[in-house]
């Protein structure tokens, strides 16, 4: 079995922030991520995708499919957007790591072309702060 990753980056804003709360609960738990404008991200995103390499050309995926399958089922909605606002999958989500790279698989798995299949999303939101799903 090989693993490969490919790398993809986007900008992004959002605002930690449930509705279900009040405002003193969310500033509590989410402190000035729940400020009411919202902050930006240089999101990055690793798209790990596993299985056999093929026979004849030696490779697990065609690389331009992949990064189709990337581009038209999440950047293209994602990049440069307010994820809190702009994106329809994310329509009542907060977008946290952890939410944003569940929502992400979910998008992503669907269009990955076979026969390699999605092993790992890995979504880095700042340099301290790493989130992994494994579908
Ligand atoms: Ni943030």
């Amino acid at each position: 079995m090989i693993y490969l990753t490919r790398v993809y980056e986007f900008a992004a804003s959002h605002r930690l922030y449930n509705p279900e709360l009040t405002e003193s609960e969310n500033s509590e738990i989410y402190g000035k991520c729940a400020n009411r404008n919202g902050h930006g991200h240089d999101y990055l995103l690793e798209v790990t995708v596993k299985g056999t390499p093929d026979a004849r050309t030696g490779m697990l995926i065609d690389m331009a499919l992949l990064d189709q399958a990337v581009e038209e089922r999440l950047l293209q909605f994602v990049d440069h957007k307010h994820l809190n606002f702009d994106v329809p999958f994310l329509e009542g989500i907060n977008p946290s790591a952890e939410n944003l790279v569940v929502a992400f698989w979910n998008e992503v798995e669907p269009a990955i072309p076979g026969p390699a299949s999605l092993y790992r999303l890995r979504l880095r939101e700042t340099s301290k702060n790493i989130c992994e799903y494994f579908g």
